[in-house]
This record gives C-alpha cells, structure tokens and sequence, in this order.
C-alpha cells in the first residue's frame, strides 16, 4: 500500500493515517536558531541550542512513549473532550479500530499541516505548524469546523508543557531544575522564566523567557490558565486525560504566578458556538526571547489569523525559493524526491549533526568532515559566497596537519575535540581538498590557493601523540613563530601539509595508520596498529588532484613559484626510496612535527610550482602502484576488490575466512574514485559488490558483509547489530560516494543502480516508513533511519548535477558532458535541469531523439537562447567564463541534442 503522495511540483506531499507509522518526525527551523521536530501527533521537541529546550528533548523511543508534547484540546457541549493532535487517552484508544479518526498530514519545506476528522465528535480539525524564517518562533494555527447537523459548543484549551532548561537536565537535577522555575500568567500565556541555569561547574543567572502565548484567531485573549503541569493534569491525570479539561477545572486569572514546578503553557478560551459547517481558528506561538518586550512584540506580529496566514505563505515561498535546482526525468517522484535531497543540505546547516530525535547525540556544532562536505552543495547552488567560508575553515588546520575537530557557532570558531579527547581521524585531511577542487572547479579561482590563513594551536602536538607542555591559553589558540608572531601560510601550503603529513604517517603495511577512526566513525579500536588502505587510495587520489591544481595555479602566475614554510622541505625531499620504507618515512614525518611541537622559524622558502606538482604525482603514482597489487584480493570465481583495513593485530579484514566471505564498500569506492583501481578492477569490483553487498529491497549497496566476529581489535561497528548503522546498514553515504566514483569513471550503469535502489527505497514508505528525502542509512529490514541530517545528501546532489547530467565547472568554465541512460528521458525524449552556475541561472534540456544510452550517443548540436555552442570531440560541451559572465543576470536555456 503506497500511500505518501507528492502533491505540487515543490515536493510537497501527503499522507493518510501518519500516526499509523511510527518513529516519524518532520524538521520545522528558523534561520535564526529555533529548531523542532514535530510528529503526526505533535510530539517531538523545540530548542535554540544544547542548553535551550523549549520543550523536553527527545529521542526516538520517546515519539511513541512521551505524551508531554504540545496538544490542543476541545471540549465539546461541556462533555466530551478532543485533542487536535489526537493525543488523548480516548483517540489513542480508538486508533486501529472503526472509530479511529481520519487523519491526513501534508508537509512542505518548514511546515506541516495535521487534519483530523473525528466520527464521534463530528468535527474537522487542523493544526499548521511552521517557524517564520527571521523569529525564533514556533506558531501552531488551529481551526475546527463543526461536522454536525446541529449547533456544537466549543471549548478550546491550549497545552505546552514547558521545559526551558538545558537539554543536560533530562538525567542531571531534572526535579531541582523545576525548582529554579518562575511562572507567571500574561494576558495572552504563560511565561516561565528560570532564575538560574545549573550547572555545577559553575551556576549562571538566566535571562531566557520561555513562552506560549495564543489568541483565537481574530485576536481575542485566553479566559484562564494553568501555568503548571500540576494544575493542568490535576493529581491522577495524565496528559492523554488531563482533568483540567475534562472536569472543567476554572484555572487561574492572567497575572498569576506560581514558582518552583514544572511549567505548563495551558490555558481556555471561551466556548464557541459553532452552526453546521462553521469554523473557529486559533493561533499558539512558543519560544524563548531574553525580554517581556520582544515577547509582546512577537506577540502583535502574529496575533491575528490574517498576519498569520501571510507569515506562513513568507515562510513556504522563501524555502522553496532557496532550493534553486530543479530535475526532470521521466520519472516525477523521482524529481520529487530530489526536490527533499536538495533541501536536507539546509537542514544539516541549521540543525548540525545533533537535534533531530534519532540524533540524540552531540551537543550542536558540525564536525570536521562534515563542514566540508556540506559546502558541496552550497557550492554548486552558491559557489560565490563559498570561498570565504572555505578560507576561515582552513584557520582550523594544524601546522602538523592534524585539525581541531569541531566547529563552534560561527565559522571560523574551533574546539579541539568535544570530549576533550585527544583524537585523530586519519581521514580528515582529505576533505578540505576536495572542496577546495571543486570550489576551484565552478569559479575559476585558482587564486583562493595563496590566500594567507593561520594554523590552529593548542597544546596537542605532534599529531595527536604528545602534549606540549609549553602551550598555555596566553599563546592563543594560532599557530606562532619563535618569534612569537601568529604565522600565515597560504592554503596550498595547509593541503600539502595535510596531504603529506598523512602520506608519511603510516603502519606496518606502509598504509596510512587508522588513528582514531576514519571515515567510518566506528572503526574506533585499531589505533596502534590499523591502517585504512580505503583512505590510503583516497590521499594518492588526493595528491594527484592537488597536483592538477597547482598546474592550474602555475599556468595562471607570472613567477611560477610559491613560498612555502621552511620546515616543509622535508616532506618534499625526493627520496624515492623513502616511499617502500616505512622506517624512513616515520623517521621524515617525526623530523617534520618535531620541529614544529611548539612554535615554528616562520621563515620561507621558495618552491617551483611545476616541480612541486611533479613531486605529488611521482608520490600518488607509486603509492597507487602498490596497492594495486599489495591489496587486490581475487576470489575463486572470478571475484575481486581490495581489502580496506587492516585490524589492530595487523591482520588484512578483508577475504575469504573459512566459510564466509568478508568485503567491505569503503576501500572500493575510493580505489575506484581516487584511480587507483583499473577498468578491469572495477568490473570485478562491480560484479562482487552486486554479489555480496546488494540487496535491492534495502537500499542497494551495504557497507559490508557479515564478519560474524565482534571484533574488539577493529572497532564498536561490530558492537552493532548486523543491519544497523556502520555494521553493514545500506549508509546512504558511501552508497553514493560508490556511485560517484563509479560514474566518474565511466561505469554509468552500476553507478545508476546504486542511485537508484537509494532513491526507490526511500520512496517506498511502506518499506522505508519515512517522509521524502535520503536517510543516513537504511537498516536491514529496509527503514530508514537517521533521516534529514546525513552528508549523504549533498553527494548525491553533486552527483545528479556533475555526474548523472554532467554540468559542472572546469577551472570555471561550464561543461555539460551528460552521462544519462535511455530510460531517465520522459516521453518526449527529453531530460532537463535547472541549476545556478557562475551567478546565472540556468536550465539545461538534453534531448535524446533515438533513445541511446550514455556510450551510444553523442551529442549532436547545442544552443544558448538559440545561439550555437561548439561540440567538442562530438562528447562535451564547453562555456568559457568570459561568455558566461557575459550573459545577462536572465534565466538562460541550453538545449543539447544527442544523437
Ligand atoms: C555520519 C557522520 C559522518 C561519519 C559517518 C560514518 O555520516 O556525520 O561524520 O563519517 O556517519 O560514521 P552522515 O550520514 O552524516 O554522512
């Protein structure tokens, strides 16, 4: 039973009976920090920041089991009670049964709209929920219409059970908390203002408000109220049967207070008396501000049906706005479906890696390799505003090239670890690059590699093995010289640190050493002696890339050099023999951090651009070399990938043990991606992977097999459960960084299938149970878990842009080299895309007269607003930046014909 559909051409979509699914939830946020998470039933939670919850925080076990949610009730002719949420003892009671109300949710970007009809009450509800994009402010907006043939009386309570304290307080002093409380009744709700935040580190006096405010919809006030959830649900009730509303309890007058409980944002209207078919509306805000004022003023803003229905129309058409890239193909949910994973980039940016139910976890902020790959896809809907990010990002780089790993509010902000752990993914070095390629690749601007930016300093020194000692807050957190001045280099010379640092720094099988973890978070216990050969591929990848930039750099300066710091030269020596020996590649990389435990000479050395790309390329081409052998595995039917790890004993993971066959997606991807692994390789790789990790009904590709092992000497991953998560889930990530790697070389069938088992499983919501978008990962029944937040999105719109419809940036060119299949045209032959580049806005339609498949077409014409484009080598089509920029600020179309 397929029953979530879209319903407008924005993504917009519907679904019935949604409290019949559970674990969903829907993202609702402000670009000024207010983030909540709303159910079918109105469940989920409100927050501004770790220590800000403006309702109780919740993961997802609480979806289905917390009833302190927001909830709206009617009683109606003074007897029998309703909740618009459908969250009372009676409605629950009712759920699976003949009488169980007709329930309908349609959602958009930032809102959703919840309609209940209910049989025995004879009523239709409905409750809006958004945030408007500038206010830290959640409005609900309520109507009921009277369903009957007779005149029905109305009574409508409001009630928000008020948290206001740090999420911390949950499982730390939740009672004492309660106690800081400080309650009061305003004309319009119920403010609580705590008097302290607690925290035994150190108590801090609190400013916050924390409110619900309501008026019916043509502005008139509440009767009473119950400002605690005591007076609310009345001793022995409960939220789902609170007996304020069911015994008709009076409630107190506007001004007054309580203190010292738990807060309740409750209060009663007077009874309406609705004729057949007629409606009353309501409206409830809920937030937080530091003033009585700005409550009052956000208060006037939105008191009325009318400011509320505009604010709602703002705030749907600035966020369908934002997402400026539009697919069509042949198949429409598809599109859709795009529509969602070209918005979840939005909501990794407001939300962080934490503050949605499943991602309990974190206390706000992005990690490392996150931040990066996030500014993928703003780079591609807007590359512009991008390079300066970038550069400040670089200010988080040590000049050992380890990096500080969290990103505090603000860019350019950085926290070492958020435990205060000393700890290094060995992966992390890998991520700026490839942005800045890509940041290079859409503008052109090569020019962003001499940019001058300081190095993170703290007192972890040497790559994360030692303290120095002598590093205290007065050095600052900036990388200094012996002469104590904050030292610059430019950002070629933070990537060549960061790529030659991990070049160096590897184990017993001359791979770059695991760390603390890689990519793959969870492979977390081979610190001493793992080696992450997925990764080792990626940084010759990565040198190779970094190479052509330089080339690039080179060819557009006047000297043809750079200056880098002194200390480098010995990672740049050009002892070839050091490449086979472990001993004198640690003995280089311990020369190098060595001299830069503390402070650093600051002095300068100048290097030829050419030689140093010449010297990269001779690093990556050995290093490829031997794992293309060192590492290849080969099976006895013909199977073949490359191992990936090896554990803390030194032991290869990967091959065949006894009767069980243990590969894993990592090592293949970046083999694949970084050109490690030759055209042969992949074939066998391809037809392993569609053997041993596809299962189409979960998603397609999983991270691994079954190593039947827990594997104490790898890492928690295999702690998990078989399915879920790192331990073998289809993580929509590395699915499709598969696919990217696999379309980048030309394998556009196998990487299509991996896109698409993602997509059509996401779509199947009986089987995936959640709303539009691309999950973390699926587990092994197929849910999808962890949704919205996941960089997984961002691949996968650099993948449909670049890849699939090949438009993308060449040192700040256009090209459009599209690798589409026969079957992605609709039916009049034709597949388009809508997407932002070089400032313009641009739609590319690829016509497909014959129906050929990538491989068998070449492309035939092409046009700008009618004016010929040059087909170069019948395959690609290329716009120089002098003709963009000459192009009008107009929306511009490209019609390419293929033959
Ligand atoms: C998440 C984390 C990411 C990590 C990955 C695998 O991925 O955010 O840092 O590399 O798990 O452990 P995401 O789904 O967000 O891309």
């Amino acid at each position: 039973m397929y029953h979530l559909k879209f319903i407008d051409e924005h993504g917009s979509f519907l679904i019935e009976q949604p409290e019949n699914t559970s674990y969903l939830y829907f993202p609702l946020a402000s670009e000024t920090g207010l983030k909540s998470a709303v159910t079918p039933n109105l469940g989920g939670d409100a927050k501004i920041d770790q220590e800000t919850f403006l309702l109780e925080p919740v993961s997802s076990e609480d979806l289905h089991n917390n009833r302190s949610a927001r909830n709206f009730w009617l009683l109606k002719n003074g007897t029998d009670a309703y909740s618009v949420t459908g969250a009372s003892a009676d409605q629950e009671n009712s759920q699976f049964t003949a009488m169980q109300d007709e329930s309908r949710l349609t959602a958009g970007f930032m809102w959703q709209t919840l309609t209940r009809s209910s049989k025995i009450h004879k009523l239709t509800s409905t409750v809006t929920s958004f945030i408007p994009k500038d206010r830290n402010v959640e409005i609900m907006y309520i109507t009921v219409q009277n369903q009957s043939e007779v005149t029905q009386e109305f009574t409508a309570y409001a009630a928000v059970p008020i948290y206001g304290r740090s999420a911390d307080n949950i499982r730390d002093h939740r009672n004492v908390t309660s106690m800081l409380h400080r309650i009061r009744t305003d004309k319009n709700g119920v403010l609580v203002c705590p008097t302290m935040s607690f925290d035994e580190k150190g108590h801090r006096p609190n400013q916050h408000i924390y409110y619900v405010m309501g008026c019916t919809g043509d502005g008139s006030s509440p009767k009473s109220f119950y400002p605690t959830v005591e007076d609310f649900i009345g001793e022995g009730g409960t939220f789902t049967h609170p007996r304020a509303v069911y015994e008709q309890y009076p409630g107190y007058p506007a001004s007054a207070a309580a203190a010292g409980k738990e807060a309740m944002g409750a209060f009663r209207f007077d009874p309406v008396s609705l004729a057949p078919k007629e409606t009353a509306d309501y409206i409830i805000l809920i937030g937080m501000e530091d003033t009585e004022s700005e409550i009052l003023e956000l208060f006037e803003k939105y008191n009325t049906a009318g400011k509320v229905q505009k604010a709602f129309s703002d705030t749907k058409s600035y966020w369908q706005n934002q997402v400026n890239v539009n697919f069509h193909t042949n198949e429409s949910d598809f599109d859709h479906l795009m529509k969602w994973v070209c918005f979840q980039p939005f909501l990794r940016r407001l939300f962080g890696c934490s503050f949605l139910p499943h991602h309990d976890y974190g206390r706000g902020g992005r990690g490392w390799r996150d931040l990066w790959q996030d500014c993928l896809s703003l780079l591609l809907m807007d590359p512009e505003s991008v390079g300066h990010m970038i550069a400040l990002n670089y200010g988080g780089v040590r000049i050992d090239g380890t990096n500080a790993t969290i990103i505090g509010s603000g860019d350019g902000h950085f926290i070492a670890d958020r435990n205060g752990i000393a700890r290094v993914w060995m992966d992390h070095a890998l991520w700026p690059l490839m942005t800045t390629k890509l940041y290079i690749d859409q503008t052109g601007d090569a020019d962003i590699l001499n940019k001058q930016v300081s190095y993170f300093k703290d007192a972890q020194t040497m790559r994360g093995t030692d303290v120095d000692a002598m590093w205290n807050p007065e050095y600052g957190d900036r990388q200094r010289t012996a002469g104590n001045e904050i030292y610059t280099g430019s950002i070629l010379e933070h990537l060549l640190i960061q790529q030659l640092t991990a070049f160096y720094e590897t184990g017993d099988h001359n791979i770059c050493r695991l760390r603390g973890a890689d990519w793959n978070d969870a492979l977390d216990m081979a610190s001493e002696h793992g080696e992450s050969v997925a990764f080792t591929c990626a940084y010759a990848g990565n040198l190779l890339n970094l190479a052509a930039m330089i080339r690039l750099l080179d060819s557009r300066s006047s000297t043809h050099m750079t200056e880098l710091l002194e200390e480098i030269t010995v990672l740049l020596e050009n002892d070839t023999d050091a490449f086979d020996d472990i001993s004198k590649k640690h003995k280089i990389l311990s020369d190098y951090v060595s001299r830069c435990r503390h402070t650093i000479s600051g002095r300068r050395v100048k290097f030829s651009l050419s030689a140093l790309a010449v010297n990269l390329v001779q690093k990556a081409d050995r290093l490829m070399e031997r794992l293309r052998t060192q590492e290849w595995i080969e099976g006895p039917d013909g199977e073949g990938w490359f191992n990936s790890y090896y554990d803390d004993h030194g032991r290869a993971v990967e091959g065949f043990f006894g009767n069980h066959v243990r590969m894993m997606l990592t090592g293949q991807v970046f083999a694949i991606m970084s050109g490690t692994a030759e055209d042969g390789q992949i074939e066998k790789i391809t037809r392993s992977a569609d053997h041993y990790l596809y299962r189409r009904a979960i998603g397609g590709y999983r991270l691994n097999t079954d190593f039947h092992e827990l594997k104490f000497d790898m890492g928690r991953m295999f702690g998990f459960a078989y399915g879920e998560k790192e331990n073998g889930a289809v993580f929509s990530h590395m699915t499709v960084m598969y696919a990217n790697a696999l379309y980048h070389r030309g394998f556009v069938k196998e990487g299509w299938k991996a896109l698409r088992t993602l997509a059509d499983t996401a779509l199947d919501f009986d089987t995936s149970h959640i709303y539009p978008g691309i999950p973390e990962y699926f587990r092994s029944d197929g849910r999808g878990m962890y949704h919205y937040l996941t960089g997984a999105a961002s691949w996968f719109m650099l993948t449909m842009i670049t890849e699939v419809f090949g438009v993308r940036g060449e040192a700040g060119d256009l090209i459009l080299y599209p690798k589409l299949l026969a079957c992605q045209f609709d039916a009049d032959k034709t597949a388009s895309i809508s997407v932002p580049f070089a400032g313009k806005n641009f739609t590319v339609i690829y016509r497909n007269i014959n129906c050929k498949d990538f491989g068998a077409y070449i492309i035939d014409s092409a046009s700008c607003d009618g004016t010929e484009l040059t087909v170069n080598e019948d395959s690609f089509v290329s716009i120089s930046r002098k003709m963009l920029t000459a192009l009008s600020d107009d929306a511009h179309t490209i019609t390419v014909n293929l033959l």
